[in-house]
């Protein structure tokens, strides 16, 4: 900080962002919009990233990234956490004048929801900077056209998506599962995965799984992670693994090692292991990271609750 002003109080404002999973992940046919209807449940997870909205002095959205996808990503209009900002400060009509920094560990495009992840921090810092005053059914709006997914990682826990994944339903969850994330080289951009779902289809390969309601019994319940592994859906593996086959050696490879279950994370490519407790998850991770074939391979647990519960 050499040369420069600390911050005053209630200048800065962090807030740290769960990344997502989708335990079920049903997708449908494509709708007249081009999104698919989808019946998910989505649970966040102990991954987080932080996002910081400090202000400035000169108008304008400056975003900076360290960690994960830092000097990949792109930091101008593109990036969802700098529309976030240009759409709060449109809502609260006020030019923005704000750094953003993103420290990320949310693997970049691996099915984890970082960059919806990036949109909902970023929309909840500005609006706490600005001392935005914005109700929930507003801010779901916003969050909304920013992305499927971004509504979700406003509120984290669990929760059943429906709609193109942004209508949600609270789902209270009894009990805490644990998983080991394993990432990959390769990335798959979102619209990619549902364009082989639909491809697959066409050929008869796939159908939509549309029924939640009994992996939702399971959370509510407590369910044993026994239990839960039987219960993983995701419609959208087989086009995960077509488009990259080298998942399916990856999953091969952690269920030999002991996973309860391998499951492709949304669009993927990172591959969730399911734990039966934390003393397990710690030795998976520890046999797939010696196993390679995983770029990087981390422990988390879920649910964890959103930034703004
Ligand atoms: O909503 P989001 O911007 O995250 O979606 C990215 C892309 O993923 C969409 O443009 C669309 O191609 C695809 N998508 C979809 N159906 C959904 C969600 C996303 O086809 N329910």
């Amino acid at each position: 900080m050499s040369g420069q002003t600390a911050p005053l109080k209630g200048e800065s404002i962090s807030v740290d962002v769960p990344a997502k999973i989708n335990p079920h992940l049903g997708v449908g046919d494509p709708r007249a919009d081009g999104y698919h209807a989808l019946s998910t449940v989505y649970q966040a997870i102990s991954l987080h990233d932080t996002v910081t909205a400090e202000r400035r002095e000169e108008p304008g959205i400056e975003v900076t990234v360290s960690g994960e996808g830092a000097g990949t990503l792109p930091t101008g209009e593109d990036n969802l956490a700098h529309k976030a900002a240009k759409l709060i400060a449109l809502y609260a009509g006020i030019e923005p004048a704000v750094r953003l920094h993103l420290n990320k560990r949310i693997p970049v495009a691996g099915g984890l929801a970082g960059g919806s992840a990036d949109a909902a921090g970023a929309l909840i810092a500005c609006a706490r900077l600005w001392e935005v005053e914005i109700g929930d059914a507003e801010l779901h709006r916003l969050a909304a056209g920013l992305g499927s997914d971004v509504p979700f990682c406003l509120k984290g826990g669990t929760a059943i998506g429906s709609g193109r994944g942004e209508e949600l339903k609270p789902v209270a969850a009894e009990g805490t599962w644990h998983w080991v994330v394993a990432t990959t080289d390769t990335e798959i951009a979102t619209p990619e995965c549902y364009k082989e779902v639909d491809r697959l289809r066409e050929d008869g390969i796939g159908r939509y799984s549309s029924d939640v309601e009994q992996i939702v019994r399971a959370f509510e319940t407590g369910a044993s992670a026994d239990e839960l592994a039987r219960l993983l859906v995701n419609d959208m593996e087989a086009a995960a693994v077509s488009l990259r086959p080298q998942l399916a050696s990856l999953m091969h490879g952690g269920l030999e090692e002991g996973a309860l279950a391998a499951h492709v994370s949304g669009s993927g490519p990172s591959i969730l292991f399911l734990a039966t407790d934390v003393k397990h998850a710690v030795a998976l991770a520890r046999r797939i990271r010696m196993r390679g074939g995983a770029r990087s391979v981390h422990l988390a647990h879920g649910p964890v609750s959103g930034p703004a519960a």
